[in-house]
């Protein structure tokens, strides 16, 4: 299959199965925004309620949830104001607007090494004094100038690049002016950040100890392709662990290793990962890794795990003039802790769980005239705690009172699980339909069930089937779905 159609076939699934639908489809959709369906909905909570587990039930992990809307010092401390930015290049002729980074690399390699040559000509550089010019945005007129606009095809029609920061602006209050300006948080983190004396002191914590967050970010992202890869409005699970600097290496591998686990865990193939450490690093990180999923497109960062050192807390120490610090009473050491961040957007991972899931499959199919051929099934090998629905519930025919059994069947379970029943079409086409949204169990009640009590439990990735008597159906579920 190629990679485009994977793509393709999974966001045509997750809108014909209720997991993802475009923002305000019927207006024709908002750039950037998803919304998610009955089944998406689940399986996004369900992949957040692992994580806030996984994170925050441990002794030296606490949660918090601020508020989206934060003191506007907030980003001039953590230096959002200033460099939350893109270098953006406008073509002159058309008007179309075009990061300078991803205009470069959208270039053709023809285009590419004829546009180095030519430079290299004319300022007389070496390969590597023109690779850092071109990279440099404040060159982008001089490196564009015989590059053709990709909307409108004229030639050396751009710009000089400018910075577009990327924070979502609104205002407080009823007066739109500049004193009232309020952002959109771009990232979680700087609501932990603010927290740290209140919830060290309310938690009684010491060090080391971290604070979690799972909430909604906003990013005014220029190219936002890629499905729920990049978008506009995002969720982010981030945990912050404040330490004593002498500590850092020794946590820093401890988070990193944690969280590779808990996607292996959870069923992302180990073929499918790769662990990139930054060599370049922002000003304000020690260390760097990126845990990169194998999307379709290519390699793309799912969660970030940072040495952040005591570059956040000095800054709001200085801006806000209240002393972010800690006092160790044993060392009779003052510091200001280091942190060591996890940060995993919950929109990028869930589609990476997605994707991870899919499958197409060629198995052997009963027709009804009693011979053998064999069929597509389109499975969603999702782990069963991320499962949107747990099980199904089917009486084989619609009679003998075998609906009233699967009825009370799929009521018990509910006390406990997201159950469908379904008693419509033959019971392959049924459970077809279950492994298309990833639910893996499916429970069938026969013409045994009438005599002994037991159902049939068909498990949706072996398609092996077990009997089970009912009344043990539930201790014999929670068992293979609750995995942390
Ligand atoms: N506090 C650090 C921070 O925000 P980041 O690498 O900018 O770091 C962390 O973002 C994670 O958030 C990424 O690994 C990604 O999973 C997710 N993320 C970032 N931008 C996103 C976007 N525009 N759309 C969806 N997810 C995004």
């Amino acid at each position: 299959m190629a990679k485009t159609d994977i793509t393709e076939k999974i966001v045509s699934l997750a809108k014909r199965r209720g997991f993802v639908f475009q923002s305000s489809e019927i207006y024709g959709g908002l750039n950037g925004c998803w919304d998610y369906g009955p089944l998406g909905v689940e399986m996004l909570n369900n992949i957040k309620q692992s994580w806030w587990k996984e994170m925050t039930y441990r002794e030296n992990v606490e949660g918090i949830d601020a508020a989206i809307l934060m003191h506007p010092k907030v980003w001039e401390a953590s230096g959002h104001v200033d460099n939350f930015t893109d270098p953006m290049v406008d073509c002159k002729e058309c008007k179309a607007r075009f990061r300078y980074d991803i205009l470069l690399e959208g270039l053709s390699e023809k285009a590419a090494k004829k546009m180095k040559e030519d430079l290299k000509k004319e300022l007389n550089l070496d390969d590597d004094k023109i690779k850092s010019f071109i990279e440099d945005p404040d060159n982008s007129e001089k490196v564009l100038s015989t590059v053709n606009c990709p909307n409108c095809g004229r030639n050396g029609t751009f710009t000089k690049a400018r910075s577009f920061n990327l924070m979502f602006k609104t205002y407080i209050g009823p007066v739109e002016d500049s004193s009232n300006i309020v952002f959109l948080r771009p990232e979680t983190a700087q609501g932990i950040y603010v927290n740290f004396l209140n919830v060290k002191e309310a938690g009684r914590q010491k060090l080391p100890f971290g604070i979690a967050q799972i909430g909604k970010a906003f990013r005014n992202e220029i190219n936002t392709k890629n499905f729920l890869f990049r978008t506009r409005e995002f969720e982010q699970m981030e945990m912050q662990f404040f330490i004593n600097p002498k500590d850092d290496g020794q946590w820093f591998e401890y988070w990193k290793e944690q969280r590779i686990n808990w996607f292996v865990k959870h069923g992302i193939k180990k073929e499918n990962l790769n662990i990139h450490e930054h060599e370049k690093l922002a000003h304000y990180a020690k260390a760097a890794v990126d845990i990169e999923y194998k999307f379709p497109f290519g390699w793309g960062e799912i969660e970030g795990i940072h040495n952040r050192t005591d570059f956040d807390l000095k800054r709001h120490t200085e801006y806000s003039g209240k002393k972010l610090e800690y006092f160790d009473d044993q060392t009779k050491e003052r510091f200001i802790p280091y942190v060591i961040e996890t940060s995993a957007g919950a929109s990028r991972s869930f589609m990476a769980f997605l994707i991870n899931a899919y499958d197409e499959e060629q198995v052997a199919k009963e027709n009804s005239d009693g011979s053998k051929s064999t069929e597509v099934r389109t499975v969603l090998h999702i782990h069963p705690s991320f499962a949107p629905v747990k099980a199904a519930v089917f009486p084989l025919v619609n009679r003998d009172g075998m609906q009233d059994i699967a009825h009370n069947i799929t009521e018990d379970l509910r006390k406990h699980f997201r159950v469908f029943y379904d008693d419509s079409g033959a019971v392959g086409r049924r459970y077809r339909r279950q492994d298309e949204c990833g639910t893996p169990y499916c429970i069938t009640v026969d013409s045994e069930t009438l005599t002994n009590g037991s159902v049939t439990v068909r498990e949706r990735d072996s398609m092996e089937q077990v009997r089970v008597h009912k009344d043990k159906l539930t201790g014999y579920l929670s068992q293979l779905i609750i995995s942390n």
